[in-house]
């Protein structure tokens, strides 16, 4: 069999990787439909060569079409995925809009692959800081347990969009200019809340909007959506999670400082290394003797998760501290997205 394919949001910075993606990827292609706003109505796109004219999203844009890729945006998504399952499509959705519902499953495919069984027309796709902790934390749990966690993360300017990259882009040259970049700052940290900040030359404490107990919307994320994957309940209590979420002046590529604790307090450095470099989806880059540890600038481009600066606290038995980077555009939305719906595919449930 052959898929019809749209991508919601094609001319994003997510979409415009989706179709680079999915040209790469397993699935068996018999017509891609790329999908924005009205503003990108007619644009020029190409899929393996081929010119594809970029339409404005209808309800009925996706009549015909077996598979869909979304990431146009949370209330988009609301919009047009009910619709796009009423005609007999399966979703995957890189947005928030679904992530929490009971019927929704959440998948990253090394964690929780046999949750895509259980799908009823969408599938969620993690928030990109929490897909690459998962995909090195997994592994872990699976050997020795999860006890707790503690992140905290340096995100990329492009996990706000093309136009947050765009905006740290022109701070960046005008106050190497000399001029002022204040005026510059229009979405950033999000376009959700009153107040923008640059980006250049700064760190900006806050991803998304706040909650009323202090959290940002996107530590939230972290903490619930974690749960949800690596223990299919989102409030669970068995595994600890706190999280800091820190936006950093880097176009592409997040990186997390991530402390942990294992059930088993004998386990070793060694151990843990042992069990990453053989675990799905990771490269273990973790040498400090020769200065090789993970960093934004070499993840940007590949699907794996880099991990490295693995050490134990030696005043607590059990506890560890690691260094993950990931590209936020492809492992943390676009390839895992696409894997998504390859492994959906491959496994009969589209
Ligand atoms: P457009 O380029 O026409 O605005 P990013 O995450 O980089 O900001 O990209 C958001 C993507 O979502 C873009 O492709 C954008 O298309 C698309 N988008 C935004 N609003 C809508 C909408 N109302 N309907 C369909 N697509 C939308």
């Amino acid at each position: 069999k052959e898929y019809n394919v749209a991508i919601l949001g094609a001319t994003g910075a997510v979409g415009t990787r989706m179709i680079q993606q999915l040209e790469q990827s397993t699935i068996p292609v018999k017509s891609v439909k790329l999908l924005a706003s009205a503003k990108s109505a007619g644009k020029q796109l190409s899929f393996k060569g081929q010119p594809i004219t970029v339409e404005e999203t209808t309800p009925d844009s996706f009549d015909g079409i077996d598979i869909v890729l979304s990431s146009a945006g949370g209330s988009v998504s609301k919009k047009f995925l009910p619709e796009a399952v009423k005609r007999g499509a399966v979703c995957v959705d890189n947005t928030s809009a679904f992530r929490m519902e009971p019927d929704v499953p959440l998948v990253v495919p090394e964690v929780n692959e046999e949750a895509l069984k259980d799908h009823h027309g969408i599938v969620a796709n993690p928030n990109c800081s929490t897909i690459q902790m998962v995909v090195a934390l997994e592994p872990i749990r699976q050997a020795f347990g999860l006890n707790q966690i503690i992140v905290s993360t340096y995100q990329a300017a492009s996990g706000a969009g093309q136009s947050a990259l765009n905006e740290l882009r022109q701070e960046t040259q005008d106050y190497l200019e000399g001029k002022d970049m204040q005026a510059d700052a229009k979405i950033l940290p999000t376009k959700g809340d009153k107040k923008h900040y640059p980006l250049a030359f700064n760190l900006l404490p806050q991803i998304d909007v706040f909650e009323d107990n202090g959290y940002s919307h996107e530590e939230w994320k972290m903490i619930h959506e974690t749960k949800k994957i690596m223990l299919n309940d989102m409030d669970a209590k068995d595994i600890k999670v706190t999280a800091t979420c820190v936006r950093v002046p880097v176009p592409i590529a997040h990186g997390e400082s991530i402390y942990f604790t294992v059930d088993d307090p004998t386990v070793t450095v060694d151990q843990l290394r042992a069990v990453l470099k053989d675990a799905p989806g990771v490269v273990l880059q973790d040498d400090p003797a020769h200065q090789i540890y993970p960093q934004p600038i070499n993840a940007v481009g590949k699907r794996d998760t880099f991990v490295g600066r693995l050490r134990a606290d030696e005043e607590n038995p059990g506890s560890f501290n690691m260094w993950v980077v990931a590209d936020n555009l492809l492992k943390g939305a676009a390839w895992n997205t696409v894997e998504n719906a390859e492994r959906l595919v491959a496994n009969g449930l589209v």
